[in-house]
């Protein structure tokens, strides 16, 4: 969407001197609660943050997330079970939209909410709160989690950053050191919106608060899906008794260049999941979603032709030191780096949705659908795979050199003794 004239740029403006001062008494801190001076200054609000900043300012993009009553129940029953470590508690909600989860926080109790919106829905969010008698306690602030001034600290930090395939939520972020991208005078960095919430969680959480949610999973499988392929492919064998088959290969690329957001079933997959990423939002550091990059084995459980990987995500919501190893949040647990149906972890990753456990919102094919759907990299060809055939290889998931608001995909698959590359842009 194109950045509106009518923008008003005063709420991601430079850091002023005041700002500036607080950056530098408070530094950052660390992910053990420990401060570290801050190395990032967060630059002025470019197109690109205006043009991401104004599509938030539509009411449609936020009725269709709360339509989305997965998302949205799993959220409130999520603050309803965590209500002990909510009520009486401060929280600061990393881009609050129209302020539903701020008020779900005020329901459990909450001392105060700061509900941090950059969008101009945040004039909808005051009003929210207004009508629901709540302004003594839900604060709304009008800017960038980076830019807006809190004088606390806090107990609490929810945010809903998820974007399709997990990260693809980009939004400028300025990264010290790091692969930079320059557009007019400013050099800058796209990132996750989870950069958002690591800015927070550094700027304002007390040791010991909680992060809803507090982990997230980015799973891979590779699926089969004839339907797919015949209605977009096949189709061009015999359009009303004409030989159209030449057309087939400008159909491959016009439909499955680009990854595909749409929904599949469970009977589409031909494998367990592998997670190709497991991210601890108490840990977690921007640099470390630039690139990931996770090696892959499956074994098919079926005999089907192969047409491609569907990538989806699950997040949940617990308290810190689920995996308590410093290393754990930059790969998988051991256990997950196969799918193969033997291994006890991907089995319990999936079945988990015990009450007493940790409340988990899936995006999986067998769950209930989303508004996030599944994204689908499709073949050009499909691959014939015989029941307990190997399906090995490495996914790369990077920011585009060419275009900074882009996700590289470069696929990297093996299977019955052949090796394929598959190069895709999510944009
Ligand atoms: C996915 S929506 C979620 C809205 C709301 N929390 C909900 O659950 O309905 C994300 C919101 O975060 C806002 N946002 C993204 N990055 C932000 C930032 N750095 N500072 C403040 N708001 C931000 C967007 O404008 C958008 O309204």
């Amino acid at each position: 969407m194109l950045p509106s004239d009518g923008y008003q740029p005063q709420l991601a403006r430079r850091l002023g001197p005041s700002q500036k001062e607080r950056l530098r008494k408070h530094g950052s801190r660390d992910s053990r609660g420990g401060f570290r001076a801050s190395s990032i200054e967060t630059p002025p609000c470019t197109d690109f943050d205006r043009a991401y900043f104004h599509s938030y300012s539509h009411v449609g993009i936020h009725e269709e997330m709360i339509k989305d009553r997965v998302r949205t129940d799993t959220y409130r029953a999520a603050i309803m079970q965590l209500q002990n470590s909510i009520a009486g508690k401060v929280v600061v909600d990393v881009g609050c939209g129209t302020g539903i989860l701020s008020i779900f926080c005020a329901q459990a109790g909450a001392k105060r909410v700061y509900a941090v919106e950059a969008s101009d829905i945040a004039a909808q969010a005051k009003e929210v709160v207004k009508a629901n008698n709540l302004s003594d306690k839900v604060i709304v602030l009008h800017g960038r989690v980076e830019d807006v001034n809190i004088d606390e600290e806090v107990d609490v930090i929810i945010s809903e950053w998820m974007g399709y395939m997990l990260l693809y939520e980009l939004v400028p972020c300025p990264v010290a050191n790091a692969s930079f991208s320059s557009i007019g005078n400013f050099s800058f960095h796209l990132q996750s919106m989870l950069s958002s919430v690591i800015t927070a969680r550094d700027r304002w959480l007390k040791p010991g608060g909680i992060i809803l949610p507090s982990h997230a999973t980015l799973y891979m499988a590779p699926v089969t899906h004839p339907e797919r392929y015949s209605e977009s492919i096949d189709f061009w064998r015999n359009v009303y008794g004409i030989d159209m088959s030449a057309v087939m290969p400008l159909a491959k690329q016009c439909a499955f260049e680009e990854p595909s957001v749409e929904t599949i079933t469970g009977e589409n997959v031909l494998t367990w999941p592998f997670v190709v990423k497991y991210v601890d939002c108490y840990t977690v550091t921007v640099q470390e979603l630039e690139s990931i990059t996770a090696k892959y084995r499956f074994t098919s459980m079926m005999q089907a032709p192969f047409h491609g990987f569907a990538f989806w995500f699950d997040v949940e919501f617990s308290g810190p030191a689920v995996f308590p190893n410093n290393n754990q949040s930059q790969s998988p647990p051991d256990d997950v780096a196969s799918s193969d149906i033997s291994s006890p972890r991907s089995n319990l990753r999936k079945k988990r949705k015990n009450l007493d456990e940790a409340l988990v919102l899936s995006t999986a094919p067998e769950d209930a659908p989303t508004h996030w759907q599944q994204t689908l990299v499709y073949f050009y060809d499909p691959i014939e795979v015989k029941q307990d055939q190997v399906i090995e290889g490495s996914i790369t998931i990077s920011q585009s050199k060419e275009n900074v608001r882009f996700l590289n995909i470069h696929l990297e698959y093996a299977s019955g003794g052949r090796c394929f590359v598959k190069e895709s842009v999510m944009q």
